[in-house]
């Protein structure tokens, strides 16, 4: 199992400005500087991941998604070499927002991925099933994704469990439970055992939905994951270091 915890901030489409998006880096960069054990990660849009680099201190910079390709005639893309060539290290994938409201497909996903560890980005695969409790299409999910990728780049995946049902911008959303996450935890940890044998054990798995500095550590105590991915809650500086803080005292 990874040793250090991971925290990965979406910022989405947000914050509005550039001069925000750097205070709110430099507010994350300084509440989180002498903090040990965990690597956090921020990653804004596009448009902000020049100023986020400038200010991210000890915080490593990610990409909320990228092409699968990394050169080309591709109108309006963003390569996954380019990103690295910007300080990226990670990048988010196969986001439920992308695949919901842009028709991402697994396929489309599972080249991206590819990808972007041809660029030597850390791929942050998201899956999550639409309704509460099929947990077969969350592995499903995560094996079309991961479709092609050899046992050498094992070490450098990271998965997130991320229940469309609990995400806090959705209609309705509920938060899940604990043990909700650690039995889907359990399935894709099943499936990755059995894709790749015990390089797997290694593999992160971050919990992403309605993660705050209240509940974080019920996820990773009773729900089994080595981080978590935060929308809403990362936008605010003051509550995404008190939940940065507070995954650190499990
Ligand atoms: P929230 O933390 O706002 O529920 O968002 C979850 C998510 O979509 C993480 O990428």
């Amino acid at each position: 199992m990874a040793k250090k915890l991971l925290i990965v901030a979406n910022w989405k489409m947000n914050p509005g400005t550039q001069g925000e998006a750097s205070s709110l880096a430099r507010e994350v960069a300084k509440g989180t500087g002498a903090v040990q054990g965990v690597e956090v990660v921020l990653c804004p849009p596009f448009s902000f991941l020049g100023v986020v680099c400038e200010e991210k201190g000890q915080l490593k910079l990610g990409a909320q998604d990228c092409a699968a390709e990394q050169k080309g005639a591709f109108t309006g893309e963003v390569s996954p070499s380019q990103l690295k060539g910007m300080g990226c290290s990670y990048v988010i994938l196969g986001h439920s927002e992308r695949k919901n409201l842009l028709g991402e497909t697994l396929g489309q996903i599972a080249a991206k991925l590819q990808a972007a560890l041809q660029a030597g980005l850390i791929p942050v695969l998201c899956v999550g099933e639409k309704k509460r409790g099929e947990r077969k299409d969350v592995v499903r999910q995560a094996g079309a994704a991961l479709q092609g990728i050899a046992k050498t780049n094992v070490s450098r995946l990271v998965l997130v469990y991320e229940p469309e049902w609990a995400i806090s911008s959705r209609k309705g959303a509920v938060l899940a439970t604990p043990e909700e996450v650690g039995k889907a935890v359990e399935a894709l940890r099943e499936l990755l055992s059995t894709r790749f044998g015990k390089e797997a054990h290694g593999i992160p798995i971050l919990y992403g939905g309605s993660a705050d500095s209240r509940n974080i550590q019920g996820f990773l105590q009773e729900g089994n994951v080595q981080g978590a991915l935060v929308g809403a809650a990362s936008l605010r500086g003051a509550e995404f270091v008190r939940l940065v803080k507070n995954a650190l005292l499990v």
